[in-house]
């Protein structure tokens, strides 16, 4: 009988679930949309059961559709939106409040008083993080001090703190745990000593209680409740979305870069086995930690990557789906001078202004759709440009490529402009499933399917390699547009 290893991909907008067989191959796949709630600017919201919901849904859908046994499957890998903060009873299993996710920016104010007190350093030194709304801390304190009896629940040891790979885990095990790598997301955990820092947790206000337990990415946390595939599987990968498409896409030495188009865009570079401070504004991370061995991973994260395009469909109406993006900005040569700063949630690395909002510039009477969404589709090249710059600076060694992934990386039009903007090839590999592949990989090692990273790093394959095209001259001018359109999209709504 073949042997599988199930990928549970919980992304900010969709669920998926990814069979994998030994050669790394997609044996069937199922995904999901779920609702997202925007109850007041600035703040985005999940229910979390429909994280739940959407997430078994699929993991079954595949295993039915594939007319394959839960026996057949060996392990389970769980990878995740990050940051994306839950709190829930611990004897009920009830969730008390939706979920904050890592866009909202409602707990902007808590970190400007933080910062005003001098904190930012102390905590960027501990956590490897920016001080941001974009993480976990922030959020927990203000479910903590919002949601009615949360604090009182928590001061009992009654309530559960998780990130989304958490709330999974629980909800397929019982088991209350997070992996390192998104551990080191919740700015609550301290990256050179792996373990959650008590300086931090008395920063944030937030009680030991409601911690989850601290496991590494590839290790058999617990078998799933035999009623939810009619047989027990043992859970045994869990790692961030980000840091398992870099397992996935097998960089996993240092130097090596992905980026990855999901909903944001997720820059990674390999650090090696030490954690090295950016002095660039980007963020220090754990990986994942296999076999005892830590890897330590340099990221830019940009807050709006794929969810421009999305806009232009559900917000702006200019197209009805994703896919038509391409067609419609290939019409024009160029975006004829306009340019857009998708700063929706405000901006991430490497400016981390949380008041920064859209916009566009450079419209004239010859403006059309098309050419907006030609400049919304080079957004989000601009913003991918920006951080390989940053990461270039930190860098001892030149980047000599970049491998690229996510739903947006289909997209020639795109990798190709980002090719001709980082002034490096672009490597999409055939399989771009990178981050359900990276969770598989951590799963499949814990239990003995693969046995070395170097067998994985072998069945890694490139797809399509974009050569950069642009002249010098005309990269460097559009750069410099860019970044006078991104200077004055900041801080508008301070
Ligand atoms: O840090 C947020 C990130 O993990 C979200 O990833 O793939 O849902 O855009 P994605």
């Amino acid at each position: 009988m073949k042997k599988y290893i199930l990928a549970l991909d919980q992304g900010t907008t969709s669920s998926r679930a990814i069979l994998f067989d030994h050669q790394g191959q997609i044996c069937g796949s199922a995904a999901q949309e779920f609702p997202q709630h925007f109850p007041q600017s600035g703040w985005v919201e999940h229910d979390p059961n429909d994280i739940w919901q959407s997430q078994l849904a699929v993991a079954r859908k595949v295993l039915h559709d594939n007319h394959i046994d839960a026996h057949q499957v060996l392990a389970i890998g769980v990878t995740n939106q990050r940051e994306t903060t839950l709190i829930w009873d611990r004897k009920t299993g009830e969730p008390l409040a939706p979920a904050i996710v890592w866009q909202d920016r409602r707990t902007a104010d808590l970190c400007d008083d933080l910062r005003a007190a001098g904190k930012a350093k102390k905590i960027s030194d501990i956590s490897g993080l920016e001080l941001d709304a974009y993480f976990s801390a922030s959020k927990l304190k203000w479910l903590l001090d919002h949601v009615p009896g949360a604090r009182a629940k928590a001061k009992h040891g009654g309530l559960a703190f998780g990130t989304v790979d958490s709330w999974l885990v629980y909800k397929l095990t019982g088991q209350h745990v997070t992996d390192v790598s998104n551990a080191s997301r919740t700015m609550l955990f301290n990256i050179h000593l792996m373990r959650w820092d008590y300086d931090l947790l008395h920063l944030f206000d937030i009680p030991e209680s409601v911690l989850p337990q601290i496991v590494s990415s590839s290790e058999e946390v617990g078998n799933t409740h035999p009623g939810l595939f009619g047989a027990a599987i043992p859970v045994a990968g869990i790692a961030g979305d980000q840091q398992a498409a870099t397992f996935g896409q097998a960089c996993h030495k240092p130097g090596m870069v992905k980026n990855t188009y999901g909903t944001g865009c997720f820059m990674l570079m390999h650090l090696g086995r030490h954690p090295v401070a950016s002095h660039n504004r980007l963020l220090t991370t754990v990986g994942w930690r296999v076999d005892g061995e830590t890897d330590y991973l340099l990221e830019g994260s940009v807050f709006m990557g794929g969810a421009t395009v999305q806009w232009l469909r559900d917000g702006l109406g200019i197209i009805r789906s994703s896919a038509e993006v391409e067609e419609l900005a290939a019409s024009v040569p160029d975006s004829g001078g306009v340019f857009m700063v998708p700063a929706f949630v405000g901006l991430g690395a490497p400016h981390w202004d949380a008041y920064a909002r859209g916009s566009l510039f450079g419209l004239s009477r010859g403006s059309t759709r098309a050419h907006i969404a030609r400049a919304a589709l080079e957004a989000i090249a601009y913003q991918s440009a920006e951080l390989m710059t940053a990461m270039q600076k930190d860098a001892s060694i030149p980047l000599t490529e970049v491998r690229a992934d996510g739903g947006a990386a289909r997209n020639d039009l795109l990798m190709q402009f980002q090719a001709d903007l980082l002034g490096v090839p672009v490597v999409r590999p055939l399989v771009t499933e990178t981050t359900a592949l990276g969770a598989a990989y951590l799963a499949g090692l814990a239990v003995g399917f693969w046995d070395t990273q170097e067998e994985i790093a072998a069945q890694w394959r490139c797809g399509r390699r974009f050569e950069p095209a642009m002249g010098a001259d005309q990269r460097a001018d559009l750069l410099s547009t860019w970044a006078r359109a991104v200077e004055r999209s900041k801080s508008w709504t301070d």
